[in-house]
């Protein structure tokens, strides 16, 4: 049971932000706080991409008005350790970039989103970087 229990712990934190560097010598959470409003909204963003990832390899023509994300900047976080001062700017360039895939849904706007996200996650928490790789179109 102890060790179900540490696996299950490893790959939590693998996943989420824990795992990046700049936070591992910051607060040790013993006893991790519920899903975070922003890490939640973090989950469905990157469902929802790898959707629109795939329909996109297809060559399907998408509609305008896909994507309706809540501000990053505005969601709270699991500690308040990522509060930077760089969220605020870095969430507000996103939110544009999302707004310009909405109004033409190609290859090209998706893929400066999700540049988006790599440049925010390389300041803020480097752990999903790698899922979030995988989210770029590749041609
Ligand atoms: C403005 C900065 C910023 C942008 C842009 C951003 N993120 Fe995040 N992301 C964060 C922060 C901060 C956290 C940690 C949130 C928390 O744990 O409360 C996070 C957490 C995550 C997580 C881990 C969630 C979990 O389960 O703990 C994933 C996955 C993720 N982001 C993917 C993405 C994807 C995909 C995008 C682009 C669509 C994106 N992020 C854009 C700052 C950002």
């Amino acid at each position: 049971m102890k060790k179900y229990l540490f696996i299950t712990f490893s790959i939590i934190t693998f996943l989420s932000c824990s795992s990046s560097k700049e936070s591992r010598n910051a607060t040790v959470i013993i006893d991790p706080n519920p899903t975070s409003e922003m890490a939640r909204l973090m989950r469905e963003m990157t469902i929802e991409l790898d959707e629109i990832k795939i329909r996109l390899e297809k060559n399907e023509t998408l509609e305008n008005n896909l994507l309706d994300f809540a501000l990053i900047h505005e969601a709270e976080v699991t500690d308040i350790s990522f509060n930077k001062p760089h969220i605020m700017p870095m969430s507000k360039a996103f939110h544009y970039v999302v707004n310009e895939f909405n109004k033409e849904p190609n290859i090209i706007n998706y893929n400066s989103i999700i540049n988006n996200c790599v440049s925010c996650h390389q300041l803020s928490c480097q752990g999903p970087l790698m899922k979030i790789n995988k989210l770029t179109i590749k041609n």
